[in-house]
């Protein structure tokens, strides 16, 4: 990887945010973890090369003085993993009403606002962006509509702003992990032996025959950071879930 990147990593308290923002960190990047959980943060304080925020990404004010803490600290952002999202289980049938509207704010609305705040030095530094679709995006699963429905939208908006800002010399491309053991489920309520069935259900349908790590997903994430011509791209990384 290109040596001295700077960026931003949202979700990095947990899973793949934090796995990534730790490759980043052995690469040689300075990253700045935002996430909306202070304790799973305080990895990241006290490093020359770190910086920890503690931000809801729905919320346009913090995402603001979060953008300015970076632009004074570091003066510049080359590359932007928005990682922070959460997941819902649930059928048409159950699924409520305001589970709907908090997964859609964090997961289409967040990636959003980070995006558009931190668009002025990414732009200035012909920057990348990486978001986190998912192959339930890519491919139909029952009890999980709303979930696969808010990271369908964050595909085509990898797509979209690939074409929007590659005339800046702006990169930008989502990674679509299949199932990964983090606590994005626990996040979600189900409880440890409903997550192991559910992940022991899913890895039977995969292909590799098993679920992912997120160093798996990281890797591909720095990847497409440093891959200077490649953009609009959503890559399945899910063990050929999304071709079975
Ligand atoms: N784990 C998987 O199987 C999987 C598969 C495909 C896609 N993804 C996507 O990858 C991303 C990371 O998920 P993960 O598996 O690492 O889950 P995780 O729960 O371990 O990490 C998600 C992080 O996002 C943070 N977050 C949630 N709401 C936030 C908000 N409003 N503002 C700021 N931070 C917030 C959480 O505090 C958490 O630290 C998510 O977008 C998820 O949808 C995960």
């Amino acid at each position: 990887m290109r040596p001295d990147l700077v960026g931003v990593v949202t979700g990095a308290a947990s899973g793949l945010g934090r796995a990534t923002a730790e490759l980043l960190l052995e690469h040689g990047a300075r990253v700045a973890g935002w996430d909306v959980s202070g304790d799973g943060l305080e990895w990241l304080s006290d490093r020359g090369t770190t910086r920890a925020a503690v931000v809801d990404v729905t919320d346009p004010a913090q995402v603001a003085a979060a953008a300015e803490q970076v632009r004074g600290a570091w003066g510049r952002v080359d590359f932007l993993v928005n990682s922070a999202g959460v997941f819902v289980l649930g059928s048409l049938a159950d699924v409520e009403v305001a589970e709907v509207r908090r997964l859609f704010d964090i997961n289409v609305t967040g990636t959003t606002l980070v995006t558009q705040a931190l668009l002025p030095d990414l732009v200035a530094a012909r920057g990348a962006v990486v978001n986190l679709s998912s192959t339930v995006a890519l491919k139909p699963s029952v009890s999980n509509a709303h979930y696969a429905a808010s990271k369908a939208a964050v595909a085509q908006l990898t797509r979209c702003w690939a074409l929007e800002l590659a005339p800046h010399g702006v990169r930008v491309n989502a990674v679509a992990p299949g199932p990964t053991s983090t606590p994005l489920f626990a996040a979600a309520g189900m409880d440890l032996a409903t997550t192991e069935s559910f992940l022991a259900q899913r890895a039977a349908t995969i292909p590799l025959g098993r679920t992912g790590e997120p160093t798996e997903v990281a890797r591909w994430i720095t990847r497409l950071i440093d891959d200077e011509w490649v953009t609009g791209h959503v890559l399945p990384v899910d063990g050929g879930t999304s071709i079975a």
